[in-house]
């Protein structure tokens, strides 16, 4: 019987369930998506746990209902600005320098690098292993079975505000749903839509959401950096809202339709085609705005997020190029020309990802909005891949259901 994995995206605007399993060619099955509107998020964080619980719980039923299996633990998705990460080195002596280093050695070294002093009020959520060095001889992937005195290791490790992190978690526990592992945004996307090729050579996955942008830095085939920076396409509909003084519903449909990251030039004083009829803040009466205006309003706030997005590249301390450039996805990636945009003013390639490779339910999963959630479906087979054959220490498995045994949990990526 194939197992059967459940993924929930809390978004900003949207919750996204899908339930799926692995086939025997090693794709994923999608066999059920309930997708509901958030409530209680702000900024990818929950501020009301009561409602949050009840779009989580609205989401879950739609997806049980599709898939007609009745779930009980999901991997989640996690963001907001709170998110930040830093890199460390742990060393250890290898415990029997005749023979092999064991995994007990590997995870050892692994604990010496998330040995950092945090702030009290935050919590380690990831410690993902980049590299390995043993001896001194740098670059080693795998150093299982190699033999050696010394080994040392580069970890990322991922760390969030312990109150948000437990507020996400009393919600979706409200909703019903244990949690099998809390996946940073980011992470999450990239597990989606990057080969290893793009995480070998350099790339930047960047998920532009409603209320955030989520960003990770990958490089030797290992995430370097993850942030988030609390800008997203609510900001840009907002900033049409204020300055048009136009409903916002109406200001986020006229960003859909009319709408592009780079205004062109003016348009001739009698353009028709430039005239847009929008309504007013009195209901019935409407005004015109011309196209132009539109696509400034939107382009001040692009050009915004984009040196956000560069500020990131900065605070991320990479030395190295990107070659695989950017990888652009989540809702507002989708928004006109904002990859030529980012282009322009970052100089790195510029794509959009989305889901592909999927089977079963997938009509609606095609589109950069879902990568974060099909991604935690590809994280949790990563995750299980390689803790498979591999017992690590009791403190550290990673299912669980009750928040305090996911409280103190670490995700342990074993080496490839
Ligand atoms: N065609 C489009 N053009 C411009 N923006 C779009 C388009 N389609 C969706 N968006 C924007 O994408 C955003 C929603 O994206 P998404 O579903 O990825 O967000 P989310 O996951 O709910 O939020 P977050 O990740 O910030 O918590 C909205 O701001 C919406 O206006
Ligand atoms: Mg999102």
């Amino acid at each position: 019987m194939p197992q059967t994995i459940v993924a929930i995206d809390v978004g900003t605007t949207k919750v996204c369930t899908l339930v799926a399993q692995l086939n025997q060619r090693g794709q994923l099955k999608i066999l059920g998506v309930g997708v509901a509107p958030s409530k209680g998020l702000d900024k990818g964080v929950v501020v009301s746990i009561d409602q949050a619980a009840s779009a989580i719980e609205a989401s879950i039923e739609r997806a049980e209902r599709l898939s007609g299996y009745r779930i009980s633990t999901a991997y989640v998705s996690v963001s907001g600005q709170h998110i930040a990460s830093h890199n460390s080195h742990g060393v250890v002596a290898v415990q029997r320098p005749e023979s092999e280093i064991t995994p007990g050695d590997v995870n050892r070294a692994i604990e010496a690098a998330q040995a950092v002093a945090l702030p009290g009020q935050r919590e380690i959520l990831h410690v993902i292993p980049r590299i390995y060095s043993v001896d001194g001889h740098q670059g080693i992937r795998d150093p299982l079975g190699m033999s050696g005195t010394r080994l040392e290791v580069e970890a990322h490790i991922v760390t969030g505000e312990a109150m948000v992190v437990q507020n996400l978690m009393r919600s979706v526990q409200k909703a019903g749903v244990g949690i099998d592992e809390l996946v940073p945004q980011p992470l999450a996307s990239g597990e989606a839509l990057l080969t290893p090729e793009d995480k070998e050579r350099g790339v930047m996955l960047v998920d532009i959401g409603a209320g955030t942008t989520s960003v990770a830095i990958f490089a030797q085939g290992e995430v370097f950096y993850t942030g988030v920076i609390a800008v997203g396409g609510h900001h840009v509909t907002n900033d049409i809202t204020y300055i048009l003084r136009t409903p916002q519903s109406s200001a986020e449909q006229l960003k859909l339709q009319c709408g592009s990251a780079i205004a062109g030039s003016p348009p001739e004083a009698d353009d028709p085609d430039d005239q847009l009829e929008i309504e007013t803040l009195n209901a019935g009466e409407k005004q015109n705005a011309s196209r132009h205006m539109l696509c400034s309003i939107i382009q001040a706030r692009a050009e915004q997020l984009a040196e956000l997005i560069y500020q990131e590249f900065q605070r991320s301390n990479y030395a190295g190029m990107l070659p695989a450039g950017i990888v652009l996805t989540g809702g507002g990636a989708q928004l006109a020309r904002l990859d030529e945009l980012i282009y322009a003013m970052l100089g790195l390639p510029v794509r959009i990802g989305m889901p592909t490779a999927l089977i079963g339910l997938t009509d609606t999963l095609n589109s950069p909005v879902y990568s974060a959630s099909v991604g935690l479906l590809h994280w949790s087979l990563r995750s299980e891949s390689l803790n498979r054959g591999y017992h690590p220490a009791e403190e550290y498995q990673i299912r669980g259901t009750t928040l305090e045994r996911v409280k103190g949990w670490l995700s342990i990526f074993l080496p490839r």
